[in-house]
Protein backbone atom coordinates (compact mmCIF):
# COMPACT_ATOMS: atom_id res chain seq x y z
CA UNK A 1 0.00 0.00 0.00
CA UNK A 2 1.27 3.61 -0.94
CA UNK A 3 0.91 5.48 1.96
CA UNK A 4 2.28 9.49 3.03
CA UNK A 5 1.21 11.82 5.77
CA UNK A 6 0.24 15.82 5.29
CA UNK A 7 -0.57 18.34 7.39
CA UNK A 8 -4.15 19.56 7.97
CA UNK A 9 -5.38 22.45 6.37
CA UNK A 10 -8.30 23.87 6.28
CA UNK A 11 -10.73 23.88 3.47
CA UNK A 12 -10.13 27.86 3.34
CA UNK A 13 -6.13 27.21 2.41
CA UNK A 14 -7.25 24.86 -0.22
CA UNK A 15 -9.28 27.54 -1.42
CA UNK A 16 -6.71 30.19 -1.66
CA UNK A 17 -4.45 28.03 -3.35
CA UNK A 18 -7.16 26.96 -6.13
CA UNK A 19 -7.48 31.17 -6.69
CA UNK A 20 -3.78 31.40 -6.90
CA UNK A 21 -3.21 28.52 -9.33
CA UNK A 22 -6.48 30.26 -11.46
CA UNK A 23 -4.13 33.39 -11.20
CA UNK A 24 -0.97 31.66 -12.53
CA UNK A 25 -2.78 29.75 -15.14
CA UNK A 26 -4.55 33.03 -16.79
CA UNK A 27 -1.42 35.39 -16.82
CA UNK A 28 0.08 32.83 -18.39
CA UNK A 29 -2.24 31.55 -20.69
CA UNK A 30 -0.16 28.57 -21.84
CA UNK A 31 2.80 30.76 -22.26
CA UNK A 32 5.12 28.60 -20.32
CA UNK A 33 5.10 25.17 -21.44
CA UNK A 34 2.55 22.49 -21.10
CA UNK A 35 1.65 22.83 -17.11
CA UNK A 36 -1.18 19.96 -15.70
CA UNK A 37 -2.87 21.79 -12.81
CA UNK A 38 -2.93 19.39 -9.40
CA UNK A 39 -6.70 20.01 -8.01
CA UNK A 40 -7.06 21.82 -4.91
CA UNK A 41 -8.42 19.20 -3.11
CA UNK A 42 -5.69 17.00 -3.64
CA UNK A 43 -2.74 19.24 -3.17
CA UNK A 44 -0.95 18.01 -0.20
CA UNK A 45 1.57 19.70 2.28
CA UNK A 46 3.12 16.10 3.11
CA UNK A 47 5.36 15.98 5.88
CA UNK A 48 6.71 12.15 5.03
CA UNK A 49 6.23 10.00 1.98
CA UNK A 50 6.38 6.64 2.98
CA UNK A 51 5.88 4.99 -0.15
CA UNK A 52 5.05 1.28 -0.53
CA UNK A 53 4.37 -0.22 2.61
CA UNK A 54 4.09 -4.09 3.02
CA UNK A 55 0.12 -4.65 4.05
CA UNK A 56 0.86 -6.53 7.43
CA UNK A 57 2.50 -2.93 8.09
CA UNK A 58 -0.12 -0.74 7.67
CA UNK A 59 -1.60 -1.26 11.08
CA UNK A 60 1.12 -0.32 12.58
CA UNK A 61 1.63 2.76 10.79
CA UNK A 62 -1.97 3.29 11.57
CA UNK A 63 -1.42 2.81 15.30
CA UNK A 64 1.62 5.10 15.43
CA UNK A 65 0.42 8.09 13.24
CA UNK A 66 -3.17 8.10 15.05
CA UNK A 67 -1.37 8.56 18.66
CA UNK A 68 -1.90 12.19 19.41
CA UNK A 69 1.29 14.72 19.22
CA UNK A 70 2.20 16.70 22.22
CA UNK A 71 1.94 20.49 21.02
CA UNK A 72 -0.66 23.41 20.15
CA UNK A 73 -1.92 23.90 17.14
CA UNK A 74 -0.33 26.61 15.05
CA UNK A 75 -0.29 29.04 12.40
CA UNK A 76 1.35 28.82 9.11
CA UNK A 77 1.49 31.09 6.08
CA UNK A 78 1.74 30.10 2.55
CA UNK A 79 3.50 32.23 0.31
CA UNK A 80 6.54 31.80 -1.89
CA UNK A 81 6.48 30.44 -5.17
CA UNK A 82 8.95 27.86 -6.27
CA UNK A 83 10.29 25.73 -8.60
CA UNK A 84 12.22 22.26 -8.96
CA UNK A 85 14.32 21.06 -9.98
CA UNK A 86 16.50 23.99 -9.19
CA UNK A 87 18.11 23.96 -12.63
CA UNK A 88 17.10 23.44 -16.02
CA UNK A 89 14.17 22.51 -17.06
CA UNK A 90 11.14 22.96 -14.58
CA UNK A 91 9.02 19.79 -13.16
CA UNK A 92 7.08 20.90 -10.41
CA UNK A 93 5.81 24.73 -9.63
CA UNK A 94 4.88 24.86 -5.27
CA UNK A 95 3.68 27.25 -2.88
CA UNK A 96 6.12 27.52 0.18
CA UNK A 97 5.32 28.27 3.76
CA UNK A 98 6.60 31.16 5.24
CA UNK A 99 5.45 31.33 8.95
CA UNK A 100 5.20 28.59 10.97
CA UNK A 101 7.98 26.66 9.47
CA UNK A 102 10.24 25.28 13.35
CA UNK A 103 6.37 23.76 14.15
CA UNK A 104 5.72 22.16 10.88
CA UNK A 105 9.34 21.09 10.88
CA UNK A 106 8.98 19.78 14.70
CA UNK A 107 5.61 17.79 13.26
CA UNK A 108 7.24 16.44 10.68
CA UNK A 109 10.46 15.08 12.94
CA UNK A 110 7.84 13.68 15.49
CA UNK A 111 5.59 11.74 12.90
CA UNK A 112 8.98 10.29 10.59
CA UNK A 113 10.43 9.36 13.95
CA UNK A 114 7.37 7.24 14.63
CA UNK A 115 7.14 5.42 11.53
CA UNK A 116 11.06 5.08 11.41
CA UNK A 117 10.86 3.17 14.60
CA UNK A 118 8.33 0.52 13.02
CA UNK A 119 11.25 -0.38 10.64
CA UNK A 120 10.33 1.44 7.28
CA UNK A 121 12.94 2.82 5.49
CA UNK A 122 12.57 6.64 4.80
CA UNK A 123 13.81 8.85 2.18
CA UNK A 124 16.85 11.44 4.01
CA UNK A 125 15.95 14.12 1.78
CA UNK A 126 15.60 17.73 3.59
CA UNK A 127 11.96 18.31 4.50
CA UNK A 128 11.08 21.39 2.09
CA UNK A 129 7.53 22.05 3.01
CA UNK A 130 5.49 23.12 -0.28
CA UNK A 131 2.51 22.44 -2.09
CA UNK A 132 2.52 21.04 -5.62
CA UNK A 133 0.25 23.63 -7.64
CA UNK A 134 1.34 22.08 -11.00
CA UNK A 135 3.32 19.64 -12.77
CA UNK A 136 4.85 20.64 -16.23
CA UNK A 137 4.46 17.68 -19.25
CA UNK A 138 7.17 19.22 -21.42
CA UNK A 139 8.65 22.24 -20.58
CA UNK A 140 12.05 24.25 -21.25
CA UNK A 141 14.55 26.09 -19.13
CA UNK A 142 13.19 29.85 -19.81
CA UNK A 143 9.47 28.44 -18.57
CA UNK A 144 10.82 28.82 -15.18
CA UNK A 145 11.29 32.61 -15.07
CA UNK A 146 7.57 32.90 -17.14
CA UNK A 147 6.09 30.72 -14.48
CA UNK A 148 7.52 32.88 -11.60
CA UNK A 149 6.73 36.38 -12.52
CA UNK A 150 2.99 35.56 -13.54
CA UNK A 151 2.60 33.98 -9.13
CA UNK A 152 1.06 36.50 -7.16
CA UNK A 153 3.12 38.01 -4.25
CA UNK A 154 2.86 37.54 -0.60
CA UNK A 155 0.66 35.68 1.59
CA UNK A 156 -1.38 33.57 -0.35
CA UNK A 157 -3.50 31.72 3.32
CA UNK A 158 -2.95 31.33 6.48
CA UNK A 159 -4.17 28.63 8.24
CA UNK A 160 -3.52 26.75 11.16
CA UNK A 161 -2.45 23.28 11.39
CA UNK A 162 -3.73 20.96 14.32
CA UNK A 163 -2.66 17.58 13.59
CA UNK A 164 -1.31 15.47 10.13
CA UNK A 165 -2.98 12.71 8.39
CA UNK A 166 -1.69 9.51 7.11
CA UNK A 167 -3.15 8.79 3.87
CA UNK A 168 -3.21 6.09 1.44
CA UNK A 169 -2.78 6.91 -2.19
CA UNK A 170 -3.67 5.15 -4.97
CA UNK A 171 -2.42 6.04 -8.36
CA UNK A 172 -4.74 5.36 -11.70
CA UNK A 173 -5.04 6.67 -15.67
CA UNK A 174 -7.88 8.66 -14.18
CA UNK A 175 -5.77 10.39 -11.62
CA UNK A 176 -4.40 10.01 -8.36
CA UNK A 177 -7.13 9.16 -5.08
CA UNK A 178 -6.34 9.49 -1.50
CA UNK A 179 -8.06 7.83 1.37
CA UNK A 180 -7.59 8.95 4.84
CA UNK A 181 -6.34 6.37 7.33
CA UNK A 182 -5.00 7.86 10.27
CA UNK A 183 -4.74 10.86 12.37
CA UNK A 184 -2.47 12.40 14.76
CA UNK A 185 -4.39 15.76 16.62
CA UNK A 186 -1.75 18.03 17.98
CA UNK A 187 -2.42 18.40 21.93
CA UNK A 188 -1.11 20.88 24.01
CA UNK A 189 -0.03 18.90 27.44
CA UNK A 190 -1.28 20.53 31.09
P1 LIG B 1 4.48 16.47 -4.38
O1 LIG B 1 3.14 17.12 -4.24
O2 LIG B 1 5.60 17.41 -4.23
O3 LIG B 1 4.59 15.57 -5.58
C1 LIG B 1 1.52 11.98 -2.53
O4 LIG B 1 2.23 11.52 -3.63
C2 LIG B 1 2.26 13.12 -1.86
O5 LIG B 1 3.56 12.68 -1.45
C3 LIG B 1 2.45 14.32 -2.74
O6 LIG B 1 2.10 15.46 -1.99
C4 LIG B 1 3.93 14.30 -3.08
O7 LIG B 1 4.57 15.52 -3.11
C5 LIG B 1 4.53 13.60 -1.90
N1 LIG B 1 5.81 12.99 -2.20
C6 LIG B 1 6.98 13.25 -1.56
N2 LIG B 1 7.96 12.48 -2.03
C7 LIG B 1 7.43 11.73 -3.01
C8 LIG B 1 7.97 10.73 -3.89
N3 LIG B 1 9.24 10.33 -3.83
N4 LIG B 1 7.12 10.18 -4.77
C9 LIG B 1 5.82 10.56 -4.84
N5 LIG B 1 5.27 11.48 -4.03
C10 LIG B 1 6.06 12.05 -3.13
Amino acid sequence: MRLFVAADLPDAAHEAVAAAQQRIAASLSGAAGVLKWVRPEHSHLTLVFIGEVADERVPGVVHTVGREVAGKPFEITLESFGVFPPRGAPRVLWIGVGAGTAPLADLQREIAQRIAALGVPLEDRPFHPHLTLARWRVSRPSDRDRALKASPRGVIARAIVGGATLYQSRLSSSGPSYTALARAALRPID
